[in-house]
């Protein structure tokens, strides 16, 4: 059951929105031609209608309603990502419906977050391209951001730690994932440096070293279960994961799946000396911070090697370049706004 928390001023509308995501959420476990056929028209346009109420009140700043569209959202891409254990919704005309609603509004929502005037001004030279997309990174508020240079670094406890690990779950624990479904019909360099990506995260052939294997190490040190990872994740950490499935899962967003998960890439190790400092800090157990300690130097590499092999070559096309800077800019913005809800002052 979604659970969310309620001001006095929205429980109706926050009210409304669980009930319209449980009860589509209740329609997830069962055959696509069942659910397509249960409804009637009017029924079905009564659902559709409800969904656009919970986006219109996110687009007008409503925290519960975001939540509920970015629950409903990764509820439904669970769908696409996961090996099901039973019958499941996908392939459900009614549900595709629905997710293309969420899809575009949290799309609007970030791109309403970028200054046209700013994509404009993209240099057209591919290497003048690339120092113009990292000066923006380094210029945003997002790089070195006190989330992780402060709180993370000296004050954090076990307890925030343990939080962070589970927000982090969203991206860092399904990386390999997202890199298979981005790599779907590129060609040549791509092709090469996202597979050689995504062997680094097979461990190179060792189980042992299988990146979500080391990553889920910290949850094993933790001792968090999948049910208590599920109800702890807040809108803006279901939104970065949402924004970097929906990124890598469309070919006619693959250009910003690119800029997306290189500026994952290229933002990683800063943060995780952070993270690691932290760890050492508190005398927590070794084998939890692996996966971090790897991350310092083979995302500096990764980030490298994508933005030469990757972004470079996709650079020649104003097309291309306008998409890739998108899709940094989601990453910058949409990460910004998760560490600002970290930050202790913000939940407080
Ligand atoms: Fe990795
Ligand atoms: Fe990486």
């Amino acid at each position: 059951m979604l659970e969310v928390s309620i001001s006095k001023d929205q429980a109706a509308s926050a009210a409304s929105a669980l009930s319209t995501v449980d009860k589509i959420t209740n329609w997830l476990g069962t055959a696509p031609e069942k659910v397509d056929s249960a409804l009637s028209s009017s029924e079905r346009d009564r659902v559709l209608e409800d969904v656009s109420d919970i986006n219109r009140a996110a687009a007008a700043g409503d925290v519960d309603a975001l939540y509920a569209q970015q629950y409903l959202l990764d509820r439904i891409y669970q769908l696409y990502t996961k090996i099901p254990q039973g019958v499941n919704a996908e392939g459900s005309v009614l549900v595709y419906e629905i997710v293309r609603l969420l899809e575009t509004a949290t799309a609007e929502a970030q791109d309403r977050l970028i200054d046209p005037e700013l994509l404009d001004e993209a240099p057209t030279e591919p290497r003048k391209y690339l120092t113009w997309l990292k000066k923006i990174a380094r210029e945003h508020r997002v790089y070195k951001h006190p989330y992780y240079h402060e709180f993370i670094r000296n004050t954090a406890t076990e307890s925030d730690l343990r939080n962070y690990v589970m927000q982090e779950s969203v991206v860092d624990g399904r990386f390999d994932d997202l890199l298979a479904l981005m790599q779907v019909g590129t060609a040549g360099d791509a092709k090469m440096e996202i597979a050689s990506n995504f062997w680094d995260e097979m461990g190179n052939g060792d189980h042992a070293q299988v990146h979500t294997t080391l990553f889920n190490k910290i949850f094993e040190v933790f001792e968090i279960s999948e049910d208590e990872l599920e109800r702890s994740l807040t809108a803006t950490a279901l939104l970065n994961g949402n924004l970097a499935v929906m990124l890598c899962r469309y070919r006619t967003l693959y250009t910003e799946a690119v800029g997306f998960l290189g500026m994952t890439e290229w933002m990683a190790p800063d943060r995780f000396v952070q993270v690691v400092h932290a760890w050492e800090r508190l005398g927590l157990p070794e084998v939890g911070i692996t996966y971090h300690r790897l991350h310092i130097t083979i995302d500096s590499q990764h980030a490298q090697g994508w933005f030469h092999n990757v972004v470079l070559p996709a650079a020649e096309s104003a097309y291309m370049r306008r998409a890739i800077a998108r899709g940094i800019l989601w990453r910058l913005n949409s990460s910004a706004a998760y560490l600002d809800e970290r930050m202790p002052s913000a939940a407080a």
